[in-house]
């Protein structure tokens, strides 16, 4: 039997954590979903196309790796793909107290999809997605945080962002 996983987040960037992880699962699974999460009431620094094609650029050399965006309830999810794990990584005890809670909703939503965590490298265990985007915007260099591809998909994402305040300056005067 084939064994499929997906791999949920916000990815908002993708960091070489997040790399470390994917490469993991895809050598305890047959089929590797990553899995980007739709959040509507977030904004965040990239849309959710440039997060697939940033996710897509950096996992190409994995074959038995695909990209998707889902929105929703994650295990709906996991059931439309017909997926009974779930990845999450794991940094530090910080992460636990949320990933534990996320695992039981999950679990009492759908009981026969299981979550299954995994310990990012020791030299990753600072990286959050979130750190990757305060250091970009406010112009530090996040370009050995992240996987190569990356880099330019949040440069653009800076520049299109830097260009919205600018008008709305201009419409108030
Ligand atoms: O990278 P993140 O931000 O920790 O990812 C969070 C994500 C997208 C996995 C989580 O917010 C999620 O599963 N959202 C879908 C909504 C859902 O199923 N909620 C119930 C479980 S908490």
């Amino acid at each position: 039997m084939k064994m499929l996983a997906i791999y949920p987040g916000s990815f908002d960037p993708p960091t070489l954590g997040h790399l470390d992880v994917i490469e993991r699962a895809t050598h305890l699974f047959d089929r590797l979903i990553i899995a980007v999460g739709v959040n509507s009431a977030k904004r965040p620094l990239l849309t959710t196309d440039q997060r697939i094609e940033a996710l897509r650029l950096s996992t190409a050399h994995f074959p038995n790796v695909e990209v998707a965006s889902f929105s929703g309830l994650l295990v709906e999810y996991a059931r439309s793909v017909g997926a009974k794990s779930i990845v999450r990584g794991l940094r530090a005890t910080a992460d636990f107290e949320y990933e534990f809670q996320m695992a039981m909703i999950n679990r009492r939503l759908a009981s026969d999809v299981d979550s299954v965590f995994l310990m990012t490298r020791w030299d990753y265990s600072y990286l959050s997605s979130s750190m990757v985007r305060e250091v970009a915007v406010l112009g530090g260099d996040y370009s050995t945080l992240v996987p190569e591809p990356v880099v330019p998909i949040v440069a653009a994402a800076l520049e299109a962002r830097d260009h919205i305040p600018a008008m709305e300056t201009s419409q108030h005067g």
